[in-house]
């Protein structure tokens, strides 16, 4: 079954990636949502939303903010909400295909009244290409579907094909901060980025990477990661 966003998307299981790329693996539904967060993907969303083909970054928030940061899968939006919070000069774009994630983060900027946050309510990598470079201050992924199987490995998210969108678009001395509690999928990470001679990672001792950095809010799938006794691992890259 699919349904059409209220920004016109067809949503639905395994919706097409970019051309010669694999398609979004992930789940774009759970349960249905309740009426009131269903009132908020219907009316507060298009009010945010980040247009399809979207060129420049003028005018897509209202405070014309110096730095915007993307956060690409925000899940339920703990992350982004507290980092946008944290920082109201700035700007942020989140993305994610998982519309119950996509309601959540809605009732969050209702409820702290943020004003700094557009969403992009699909598969980040469809938004990617149209941007231009250098317009990033920094981006964010946290906690990233590990996808352990050696067969599943070309749908993890840090793909060559990301690292180049993201090398293009992160403006020089900007940041790329990641986290993961999957052992699997934080070795990977971790591996794919320091291969990467266009960032650098910013550890020089054990706990840069094991202790959480104060700035760096908690996400369910750190709390989750947390209570099965997963210590999470935080990686921060800056773009040469
Ligand atoms: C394991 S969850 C982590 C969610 C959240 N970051 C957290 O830490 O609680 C990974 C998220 O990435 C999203 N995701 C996966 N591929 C994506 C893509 N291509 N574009 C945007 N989001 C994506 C999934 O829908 C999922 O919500």
């Amino acid at each position: 079954m699919s349904e059409i966003s209220p920004i016109g998307q067809k949503l639905g299981n395994n919706s097409k990636g970019p051309k010669g790329e694999l398609p979004f693996y992930g789940r774009r539904k759970g349960r249905p949502l309740r009426p009131q967060m269903r009132a908020l993907f219907d009316n507060a969303l298009p009010e945010i939303a980040v247009p399809q083909g979207l060129e420049s970054l003028d005018g897509l928030f209202a405070h014309a903010p110096k730095d915007i940061y993307l956060e690409i899968g925000f899940g339920g939006g703990e992350h982004l909400s507290q980092i946008a919070a944290q920082a109201p000069d700035s700007g942020f774009i989140g993305a994610e295909p998982f519309i119950n994630g996509v309601a959540s983060l809605l009732r969050h900027i209702e409820e702290e009244e943020l004003s700094n946050i557009r969403i992009w309510p699909d598969d980040v990598r469809l938004i990617l290409d149209d941007l231009p470079s250098g317009c990033l201050a920094g981006a964010y992924i946290m906690f990233p579907d590990p996808w352990p199987k050696k067969r599943h490995a070309g749908r993890r998210i840090l793909q060559q094909s990301m690292r180049d969108r993201l090398a293009r678009l992160i403006r020089k001395g900007g940041k790329l901060r990641m986290a993961s509690d999957h052992p699997i999928a934080k070795t990977w990470l971790l591996a794919e980025a320091m291969a990467d001679d266009r960032f650098i990672w910013q550890a020089n001792c054990a706990d840069d990477w094991r202790v959480r950095p104060q700035d760096w809010p908690e996400t369910r799938y750190m709390a989750k990661g947390v209570e099965e006794g997963r210590p999470s691992s935080w990686f921060e890259f800056i773009r040469k």
